[in-house]
């Protein structure tokens, strides 16, 4: 028989969410601009991993499609892995977007609800940071630098939401870069 695996946190995530309430704040030369958006995001489980024959690790995939309200054009488009490690109560995530930026945010769970008693994630990378970090292209590095990243996540009872902030240098200042949406478990 086959063992079932204990997706711990992530458990929640598994399956297709969809959300129309999206707000992107997004850098522009002459300040900042708003973009109403709703998106598809779908968690599928890969399974456990070992590393050096000592972490294991469970393994979430996800795909995040995220389309502007004003023209319906997928204006950003996201892949990467959530991980739990639970010997270390530790939750990673990596994912690349194509600007050609990635990077591996991390963070502690133990436990953590919200109000409505559900699973509250938190994860950071920063640029330069020796545990969770960033890394760009040549480009991005020279005009439009992510320094750092935090995301604020809550799930459960088939309901999704986060709140994410990515520290951009770009235009000659630091641009908070914000992106937030409550989505639906559709499957
Ligand atoms: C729902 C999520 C996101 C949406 C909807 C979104 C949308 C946007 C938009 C509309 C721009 C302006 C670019 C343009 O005018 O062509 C932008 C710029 C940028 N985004 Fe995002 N973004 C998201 C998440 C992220 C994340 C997670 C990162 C990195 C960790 C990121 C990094 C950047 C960078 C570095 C730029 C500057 C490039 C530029 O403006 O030319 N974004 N984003």
């Amino acid at each position: 028989m086959s063992e079932i695996l204990d997706y711990g946190p992530l458990q929640e995530l598994l399956g297709t969410w969809q959300g129309d309430k999206g707000m992107d704040v997004a850098p522009e030369p002459d300040g900042a601009e708003e973009n109403p958006y709703y998106e598809t995001i779908t968690y599928t489980p890969v399974g456990d991993v070992s590393n050096a024959e000592s972490q294991r690790l469970v393994a979430v995939h996800y795909t995040q499609v995220v389309q502007r309200k004003s023209n319906d054009q997928v204006f950003h488009h996201q892949t990467g892995y959530w991980m739990w490690d639970a010997a270390n109560e530790l939750v990673m995530h990596s994912f690349t977007i194509p600007r050609a930026v990635a990077l591996v945010a991390g963070g502690h769970w133990r436990g953590e609800r919200d109000t409505d008693g559900r699973v509250q994630l938190e994860v950071i990378a920063r640029l330069g940071d020796d545990d969770w970090g960033i890394v760009q292209s040549p480009f991005m590095r020279d005009h439009a630098r992510t320094g750092k990243f935090v995301l604020r996540l809550q799930v459960g009872e088939g309901r999704l939401s986060y709140h994410q902030t990515t520290w951009v240098d770009i235009y000659d200042k630091l641009f908070e870069h914000t992106d937030a949406n409550e989505l639906i478990r559709k499957r």
